[in-house]
């Protein structure tokens, strides 16, 4: 079986130790989130280390997101809620080849975790049309890419990319200096790339890529992450 059929076919959804459940791919033997917390990992890698970060650098009408891997759509929940709390628009673009069911939707321990109030929101951003923008609330626009980063073309540009595609082991074609300076253009002018993986071959491709490259300490359990900065 192929990494492909393998996501597509065979997933289980797991309680983290935060509570917070993720969904598993035992054929792979990975996680779409750590084991020690889902919603814990993404707030730190995401919300606390880019998002909320790159806010007090600098204040911007609406941020541009792009996420690599949307899944579960836990990070865009993420995202939603904390640009209602800052009062914050935000244009979020996400890629995403294997998209889950409804089924599993359904059971995701989210919404009641992050914020009861978006149980509508957090549907429709897994229920819509893929390829066309959505206004998800007043602060939220969205739109989801059903293709593969590799073929991922857009016009736009954006402040942030979380690039949270499964690890280097399981998906190499990935985390390679061509992807990454496809996204380093994508990136506006001191934008940031975030990731959860600090491993010397990824740190190697974001710098042959251009980026200039930070190691930060990371969620309970790992070591550190990695922010990427857009320097021209
Ligand atoms: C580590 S999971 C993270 C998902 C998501 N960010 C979340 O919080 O649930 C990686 C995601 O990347 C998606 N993916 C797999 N191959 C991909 C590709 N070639 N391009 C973009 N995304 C891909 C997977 O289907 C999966 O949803």
């Amino acid at each position: 079986m192929n990494n492909q059929d393998a996501v597509n076919t065979n997933r289980t959804i797991q309680i983290t130790a935060d509570g917070s459940h993720t969904i598993a791919v035992p054929d792979l033997n990975i996680t779409y989130h750590s084991k020690y917390g889902a919603i814990q990992e993404s707030r730190h890698v995401f919300i606390q280390t880019v998002f909320k970060y790159f806010l007090n650098l600098d204040k911007i009408e609406t941020v541009h997101i792009l996420e690599i891997g949307f899944g579960t759509g836990l990070s865009a929940l993420l995202s939603l809620n904390e640009a209602l709390q800052l009062q914050q628009k935000i244009y979020y673009e996400t890629i995403e080849p294997f998209p889950i069911t409804m089924d599993e939707v359904s059971v995701l321990n989210y919404v009641e975790r992050i914020s009861q109030n978006l149980h509508d929101e957090f549907l429709l951003m897994h229920s819509c049309a893929f390829n066309k923008d959505v206004i998800v609330n007043y602060s939220f626009s969205f739109k989801k890419i059903n293709n593969e980063l590799q073929n991922f073309q857009s016009t736009g540009k954006f402040h942030l990319i979380y690039f949270d595609a499964f690890d280097p082991n399981t998906q190499p074609e990935l985390w390679t200096k061509a992807i990454f300076e496809k996204l380093h253009k994508l990136l506006y002018n001191n934008g940031m790339l975030v990731t959860y993986c600090s491993k010397s071959i990824v740190r190697k491709a974001l710098l042959a890529a251009g980026f200039s490259v930070e190691k930060l300490k990371g969620p309970p359990h790992k070591r550190e992450i990695i922010r990427a900065v857009k320097k021209d």
